[in-house]
């Protein structure tokens, strides 16, 4: 089997509507590295798009869902219901920042979290609007799409959106808008399309994940939060890319002082099995009625025994404290970079959700080809990175949490290779 042969199979079975990235096809994978069918090796600074944190086939998430495998797969929880979702129920919700009295349900991709906490908040509130930001994504299902802030590629050709959608500017000093700029577009929206008490919700992730790992600045949330208690709006964190561990807290809302009524969570929750959640206030999610929430494959008896593993790898393992290392190595290492490639225009991101951004240092302007300069060099060189943000101008940092020392080294050593060739080039 050769990936050439594989590729011109899979363009002519599927849809080009699912873009691929590389042209390689995945043959096996451990903890921060792939190989393909014909036996290359990859450094895995992506992570399935930030679902790896605890490495690619941790063994005590391969003998968890052993185990359930030998037990039963699905039983459909709505039909007959089973412990592990109940208690990795409780788990969630102590996990979460906040003491107050919670609830979570599960569900299987985040887009279908986003889609239910939304219904949860209109559920509550008994309002229809929902305030979401530029530069924002909540994944590619209908509402997901309406509540997505980037146009391309994710929303062309598939409108209407449901309406009572309405975006605010996401705060990003590096682009010229600050708290303020945002805030005030946030009331501008109450001026000039909807009164505040017609807003079930705003919604926001802590840190834009494909946006461009820009987190919310302290005072952005705590003002947030003002105008959400003020019109009794509920506030929803979409933690699905910054959960479990990559901003080296458990959650990034930790990172605030003040707490959403709703979370969303998906990707590292269950280390590649499809799991995905909503966290909230227990009146909030008992809003609606009975056969409202959950799904056929909702809190799969699988991925509820790979989450539990994760969960307890997390803690074993110390990644919370890796996460702030490795970031730190890796902000400090591309700091130093920095000083001989003049592309690079900001490093940044909490614990290990890092990126690098680039412009043009003739123009100043977000230089989108020469990320991908060094996207594809690094990849030819065995390294897989990501790229993200509204200018398509990052690279962001997804590796696995538990990545060995010495890979994590190899990586970093690629990376330096192929930014230092780019910016002479
Ligand atoms: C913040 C955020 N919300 C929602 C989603 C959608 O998740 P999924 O692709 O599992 O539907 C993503 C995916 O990247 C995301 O990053």
């Amino acid at each position: 089997m050769s990936n050439a042969d594989l590729q011109t199979r899979k363009n002519a079975a599927t849809p080009r509507g699912v873009g691929v990235m590389t042209d390689f096809y995945a043959a096996r994978a451990e903890n921060s590295e792939i190989w393909d069918v014909e036996g290359r090796r990859f450094i895995d600074f992506g992570g399935g798009i930030a679902v790896i944190n605890t490495g690619h086939r941790h063994p005590k998430q391969v003998a968890a869902i052993k185990a359930q495998l030998d037990s039963f797969t699905h039983t459909a929880y709505q039909i007959v219901p089973y412990e592990g979702y109940v208690s990795l129920a409780e788990k969630i919700n102590d996990r979460t920042p906040g003491m107050h009295a919670k609830k979570t349900a599960f569900f299987t991709t985040g887009a279908e979290a986003v889609e239910n906490a939304i219904k949860i908040a209109r559920a509550a509130t008994k309002r229809a609007g929902v305030i979401a930001f530029t530069g924002g994504f909540h994944g590619r299902t209908m509402m997901g799409m309406a509540l997505t802030g980037k146009v391309a590629p994710y929303k062309i050709g598939f409108g209407p959106f449901p309406s009572e959608i309405y975006h605010a500017p996401f705060p990003v000093e590096l682009h010229g808008v600050s708290v303020h700029d945002s805030l005030k577009a946030i009331h501008n929206l109450f001026k000039a399309d909807i009164e505040p008490t017609r807003v079930a919700a705003i919604i926001l992730e802590p840190v834009q994940g494909e946006g461009g790992f820009y987190q919310a600045p302290v005072e952005f949330m705590r003002e947030l939060r003002k105008i959400c208690d003020e019109h009794g709006i509920l506030l929803i964190a979409d933690e699905v890319q910054t959960g479990f561990g990559r901003t080296g807290k458990m959650f990034a809302m930790e990172h605030y002082d003040v707490h959403a009524d709703l979370i969303t969570f998906a990707k590292s929750l269950a280390g590649g099995m499809p799991l995905s959640g909503v966290c909230g206030r227990a009146e909030i999610m008992d809003a609606p009625a009975p056969g409202g929430l959950g799904g056929t494959y909702a809190g799969n008896a699988l991925a509820i025994a790979s989450a539990h593993a994760v969960l307890d790898i997390i803690d074993s393992e110390n990644l919370l404290d890796r996460a702030n290392v490795l970031g730190e190595k890796i902000k400090a290492r591309l700091n130093e970079i920095r000083k001989d490639v003049p592309q690079i225009s900001d490093v940044r991101g909490p614990g290990a959700m890092n990126a690098v951004e680039f412009v043009d240092p003739a123009t100043g302007l977000p230089s989108p080809e020469f990320t991908q300069k060094v996207r594809i060099a690094a990849l030819n060189k065995g390294l897989l990175l990501l790229s993200c943000g509204t200018y398509a101008n990052v690279i962001r940092f997804l590796f696995p949490l538990t990545i060995q020392d010495n890979v994590f080294d190899e990586g970093m050593g690629i990376l330096e290779s192929v930014l230092r060739d780019a910016a002479k080039a």
